[in-house]
């Protein structure tokens, strides 16, 4: 999937911007305010996705202006194709040419991953952030999972009500098994699909990490259950899982939360066997979470033939000359777009376009 022209206007800082990115790598340089980022927010739209900065879709609106409009040219699903998004008090997505009855419809049509600084956190902070992004990886392949996964957050739910109310009402204590049934239910296929899907991550993940350190650290991600299961075929994981919460129960009675099962999994990231959280530099970090979310790319690719583009935020910084180079120059078949303050990266960009961005224009 590539992109062959973008057209933004009154979106953000962009009162009309004009872009004809090239198939490889393209490098988006500026100083700080230039609008950069909102020219990345501005491709990512098209995914039919939230903003990645978390923005409410009115703080997209250029300050005064009652609308913003973008139109995306791309090549997708072996063919040319047009998407345009109009933002008022909601968001109309049209692709070539016919209205989508919703934004949600526009869903899985372009196909993006991002790497912003705020996805630093990913691999600094705790594990909430890794689940999320797990989650939502697997639910943009398989969306029967986001079902299972809304089902299971109800039943803990549930399990933790009645271990909260079960010493004032014995009575309740009887319902404990149906719940944790459910929890196991659900939980076996949640564990499942999350164990398989970090098993491709990791192939892809490492392979990127060796390339950005050249080869001088390796990568690995595990899936690490906060109690561990037995088995790995759904009647096995459910059977193991379901036993746990039962050991659980006089604990869990205690505290009137429930402390076995997904919810309190972990997607483990180590750098030469080391806990990247705790051991890491910031450069290494930094190179962890893009190796994440270039592998998410590479699974998507896996699964649907399509390439996603790469959008890459501010990613340089940090890293040290022979990572930039890698990112600049060697990460191929794919369209990228990075953006950048220091213009001395356009200089050792061997393939690929460079735009200058000022004050909301592309002056290339
Ligand atoms: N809705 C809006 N309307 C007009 N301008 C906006 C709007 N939202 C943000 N801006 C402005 O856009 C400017 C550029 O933001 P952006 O985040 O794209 O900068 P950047 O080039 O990525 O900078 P940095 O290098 O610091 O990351 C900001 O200074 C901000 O004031
Ligand atoms: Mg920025």
């Amino acid at each position: 999937m590539y992109i062959t022209a973008l057209e933004a206007v009154a979106f953000r800082n962009l009162s009309a911007v004009s872009v004809r990115p090239c198939r490889e790598v393209n490098l988006i340089y500026g100083d700080n305010a230039q609008g950069k980022t909102n020219l990345l927010e501005a491709l990512w739209m098209f995914t039919g996705c939230r903003s990645f900065r978390g923005a409410k879709d009115a703080e997209l609106l250029q300050f005064g202006k009652p609308k913003a409009r973008l139109y995306l040219e791309y090549h997708g699903q072996g063919r040319a194709q047009t998407m345009q998004l109009d933002i008022e008090k909601s968001r109309t997505f049209t692709q070539n040419g016919v209205r989508l009855p919703s934004a949600s419809r526009a869903m899985g049509e372009f196909l993006a991953v991002v790497f912003s600084p705020v996805h630093l956190t990913l691999v600094k902070d705790g594990p909430v952030g890794r689940r999320r992004f797990l989650d939502a990886a697997i639910g943009q392949l398989k969306p029967k999972y986001g079902a299972a996964l809304s089902d299971y957050g109800k039943a803990v739910q549930q399990r933790n009500l009645v271990l909260k109310d079960a010493a004032f009402h014995r009575e309740l204590y009887d319902t404990l098994d149906v719940w944790e049934e459910r929890i196991a239910y659900y939980g076996s296929e949640i564990i499942r699909q999350r164990i398989g899907y970090v098993q491709r991550l990791s192939e892809f993940s490492s392979e990127i990490y060796a390339g950005i350190s050249q080869k001088k650290e390796t990568l690995r991600l595990s899936y690490e259950e906060a109690v561990p299961t037995e088995g790995r075929d759904r009647k096995e994981l459910y059977e193991s899982l379901i036993a746990s919460l039962r050991r659980a129960r006089k604990e869990d009675l205690l505290t009137g939360t429930t402390s076995v099962g997904p919810h309190r999994d972990d997607l483990r990231v180590e750098i030469d066997f080391l806990s990247a959280r705790t051991y890491a530099s910031q450069g290494q970090q930094r190179s962890a979470a893009l190796a994440l979310k270039l592998g998410e790319a590479a699974v998507i690719k896996s699964f649907s033939r399509e390439q996603p583009v790469a959008l890459l935020d501010d990613v340089m910084s940090e890293l040290d000359a022979a990572r930039q180079n890698y990112i600049l120059n060697h990460i191929r078949d794919w369209q990228v777009f990075i953006t950048c303050c220091d213009p001395s990266s356009v200089k050792s960009l061997r393939y690929g376009k460079a735009f200058r961005m000022e004050k909301g224009c592309i002056l290339s």
